[in-house]
Order: structure tokens, then C-alpha cells, then sequence
């Protein structure tokens, strides 16, 4: 059986690269050093690139077929177990890639030790990560995908219902509920197409480089590289092993994605309190506090926001973590994996959390209709139908002003003033006026691509729904 391991194992402790040293890696610097514990979840990917290598190894003829079987069956046992929580990872043995290839050289022989010829550590882990990310970026698209659809259903219905439009957070100009959610879908939608482009950079691959040079044996790139789904073969070496952009600029999809999540988040929390009362969150995504009985808190929301600060942090962190290494692979790297998964998770969390909430909102029209009374919110519309019967804009806009004025000293909104209130401030005002100065007739009247008129919301929904279908 010449499978079975017949050659002595590394001298040194349980490593596989202990030839060289006289005594065994201090205890605490084996643990410093492991990056076991929070890498172990790349074994999938880890796996798929090793059976991708081995096949490429059968094919250049350095690997047997039977050899290269025994590889792949071994190392597909091993994701197996995995995935079924048996599997013991060992520090000792530093990280997901050593542990791998530890057991599938523990069962299978000689042969395990074959698997790394013609390929580093470096190369492995630099694609062991692409193909992670590269997985995530795909869920994390769905999800956005998801919560787009929900913002596109609540828009359609939404689309006549009046609400304030802000600026400053003070009263600007009546808006349609559906128009203002529309705002967040487009967020969302570059969102969407600048994690492709991400995707789209990162898919090459980086096997085959090695330690940092590429190796002497007669390998076939484009073969892994196909392989494993990657466009095509990184074209140099040193940048393959040490780069780390994929990863910075997931981080910064990630912290766009959460910047735009924290904003709508600003935005759910002010409209559920008793102040604003615009909408309504479900119990199940609120809290109660342990003090005061009449609270209902939303933490959701809270969380969403707060957790923002957190993937910032982590693109920081991997900026920082770049900017002096020399090339080519540098241990520093290995740091690159928290901030990268952290950023991953958070994020996936809170889309689930989005996805989830958004179609529950409930809007209270009411409420955001007699808000958008208050605040003089039809003052434009006032300045613009002086315009449209020949006054200049700058002089419009002082007529309304002192209108405005005198509204506000006799309580009352525009549209309440009397024709011949108006007409103290202008008396080219005419009865016409009314149409213009109601909160229907301000939203109607935007009804052009963009606009906030209910047609055109209704209309961009409809092309955002083609959108999404050709995705
Ligand atoms: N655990 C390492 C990492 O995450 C794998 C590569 C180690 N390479 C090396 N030459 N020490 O980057």
C-alpha cells in the first residue's frame, strides 16, 4: 500500500513546515500566530480551490488519476464532517488550510502530502478568500434584491399618499410617501451595482502564484482558474498573493450599504415617535423598556444605525492594514479575515432585518397628510403661479414670503387665507389659486421623470420592477 505514510513527519511538533527548526513554537506565540479559530469558516472554499489544484496536478501529469481521486474523496469527506460539526480544528496547526491538510494526509496516506506541490500557502488563502467573498457578494446582492422589491410594493401602494418633504428636517415641499421610498430604492439599486463591479474585479484567479514568484512545475492556470468559476488567471504574481483591494472594496459596498441603512434607520426612528407618528413598526420589531410601561422603542432601527459605525470601522481597518506592507505576502494579512467577516455578517444581519421590517411599515396617512398641511409646505407652488401669470421669480418669492408672514400670525395655512387675504399681497391673484395651493394639486403638478406626482411614481416603479427582473 504505497498510500499509507512512510516517510518520517516533521520534526518539529506538529507542523508542516518544521524541517528547519530546533525547537517548537512558543505556546503563546502558536496561539498570537493561529488563525484557525475565525478562518476555519473558508473550509468550503479552501476544499473546492485544493480539489481544483489536484485536478490540475493530475493533468500536468504530476498527480496519478487515482492519486488525484484519492484527493478529492478525502478532502470531501473532510467538508462533510465538517459540515456535520466533526471536525476537531487544532491550533497546533495554525490555520484553516494546515488543518485541512493535516487530516487528509492523516487519512489517506502519502499522497495527502502531495496536494501541495506547486502551490503556497499564499496563493491558497489569497483564493480561498476571493471565492469567499465572491460567495457573500452573491447573498448579499440577493438580499438587496429582496428588500428593493418590498420598497417597490409599499412605493406602488403608497403612490398618492401625501406626506412632508424635508430640507433641513424642516417642512420643504408636500411629497408623495411612494416617491420618498423610491429615494431609498435608487440608494439601494447603485448599492446593488457597485457590489457587481466588485465582483467583476475580483474574479481572477490568484492560484498558481505560489509563495510569490509562481513555481517551477508545469501548471495550467486557466484550468484552475475555470475551474473554480474565475474569469481568468491573475497576471502577476506578487500582486496575487498580497493583494487585498477585493477586500477593501467590499468593505466600502458594505459601508455605503450600511451609511444608506443608517439613514433610513434615522428616518423610521423619528417617524415612529409620538412627535412625527408617520408610521407604525410592528411590536415584533420593537422593544419595551424595564422602567417606563408606555415605551415602545425601535431597536431595529437603533442597531442598524449603530452597527453603520462598526463596518466603517472594519474598512478602515483594512485600509490601515494595507497601506505599508511591502510586497509581496506579509503576515499582516491574516488580519485582514475579522474586519472581513465582521463586515460581512453585519451586514447580511441587517438586510435580513430590513428585508423583514420594511413590508410590515405601516404608514399613518393621516398623520403625514396634516403634517404636510403645517409648515407652509405649498409656498413655491404660491411663487410659481405668480410667476406664471408674468411676475419675476425674485418678486414672487417676496409676495409669498410676507404671505407666508401673515399666515403665520393668523394661524392659519396658505390655503386657508381668503382670496382676498391673498390679494392684499398681490392682486393678480385669482380664485385659480386654490388648485394650486392644495397638497393634491402641489404633488400633481411634479409630473415630470423624478418627480414626486403619482403618475410618475407609479411609472418608476414599473421601470424599477424591469430592473430588477433582468437581474
Ligand atoms: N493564515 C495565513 C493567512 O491568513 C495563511 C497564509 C500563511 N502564509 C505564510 N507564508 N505564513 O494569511
Amino acid at each position: 500500500m504505497s498510500n499509507k505514510p512512510t516517510v518520517p513527519g516533521p520534526s518539529s511538533g506538529h507542523t508542516l513546515w518544521g524541517g528547519r527548526f530546533s525547537e517548537a513554537t512558543d505556546a503563546f506565540v502558536q496561539r498570537f500566530t493561529a488563525s484557525v479559530r475565525f478562518d476555519q469558516r473558508m473550509y468550503r472554499q479552501d476544499i473546492r480551490g485544493s480539489i481544483a489544484h489536484a485536478r490540475m496536478l493530475q493533468q500536468a501529469g504530476i498527480l496519478t488519476a487515482d492519486e488525484c481521486a484519492a484527493i478529492a474523496e478525502g478532502l470531501l469527506a473532510i467538508q462533510a464532517d465538517i459540515d456535520a460539526g466533526n471536525f476537531t480544528w487544532s491550533v497546533e496547526l495554525e490555520d484553516v488550510h494546515m488543518n485541512i491538510e493535516s487530516e487528509l494526509t492523516k487519512r489517506i496516506g502519502l499522497t495527502g502530502k502531495k496536494l501541495h506541490t506547486g502551490r503556497s500557502r499564499n496563493d491558497q488563502v489569497a483564493t480561498d478568500i476571493r471565492l469567499y467573498v465572491r460567495d457573500e457578494i452573491d447573498v448579499i446582492a440577493a438580499q438587496l434584491t429582496r428588500l428593493q422589491s418590498a420598497l417597490l410594493d409599499i412605493a406602488e401602494r403608497e403612490a398618492d399618499t401625501i406626506m412632508p418633504g424635508f430640507t433641513h428636517l424642516q417642512t420643504a415641499q408636500p411629497i408623495t410617501f411612494g416617491h420618498h421610498l423610491l429615494a431609498w430604492f435608487e440608494m439601494l439599486d447603485r448599492d446593488y451595482s457597485r457590489l457587481l463591479d466588485c465582483r467583476k474585479r475580483l474574479n481572477k484567479s490568484p492560484l498558481g502564484a505560489a509563495a510569490l514568484a509562481g513555481t517551477s512545475y508545469p501548471i495550467n492556470r486557466h484550468f484552475t482558474a475555470e475551474q473554480l468559476g474565475f474569469d481568468a488567471p491573475t497576471r502577476n504574481s506578487l500582486d496575487s498573493v498580497s493583494d487585498r483591494d477585493f477586500a477593501i472594496e467590499l468593505a466600502a459596498c458594505g459601508s455605503l450599504i450600511m451609511t444608506h441603512l443608517s439613514r433610513f434607520s434615522e428616518e423610521l426612528i423619528l417617524w415612529t415617535s409620538a412627535q412625527f407618528d408617520f408610521i407604525d413598526l410592528p411590536d415584533r420589531f420593537c422593544t419595551g423598556s424595564s422602567i417606563m410601561p408606555q415605551k415602545k422603542n425601535p431597536d431595529v432601527p437603533e442597531l442598524v444605525r449603530g452597527k453603520s459605525g462598526r463596518v466603517t470601522g472594519h474598512l478602515i481597518a483594512l485600509l490601515m492594514l494595507m497601506k505599508s506592507q511591502p510586497l509581496a505576502y506579509n503576515k499582516d494579512n491574516q488580519e485582514d479575515k475579522e474586519p472581513l467577516f465582521d463586515l460581512i455578517d453585519t451586514v447580511h444581519d441587517c438586510l435580513k432585518a430590513y428585508g423583514d421590517m420594511i413590508p410590515a411599515i405601516k404608514p399613518k396617512k393621516e398623520n403625514m397628510y396634516l403634517a404636510a398641511k403645517k409648515g407652509y409646505a405649498t409656498a413655491t407652488d404660491l411663487a410659481d403661479y405668480l410667476v406664471k401669470k408674468g411676475l419675476a421669480f425674485r418678486d414672487a418669492h417676496e409676495i409669498v414670503g410676507k404671505s407666508v408672514a401673515y399666515g403665520i400670525q393668523q394661524k392659519k395655512d396658505l390655503s386657508e387665507l381668503s382670496l382676498s387675504e391673498l390679494q392684499q399681497f398681490c392682486d393678480i391673484i385669482r380664485d385659480d389659486v386654490f388648485a394650486v395651493l392644495s397638497l393634491e394639486g402641489s404633488v400633481q403638478a411634479r409630473d415630470h421623470m423624478g418627480g414626486t406626482a403619482p403618475n410618475q411614481v407609479r411609472a418608476a416603479v414599473a421601470t424599477c420592477r424591469e430592473l430588477i427582473a433582468m437581474r
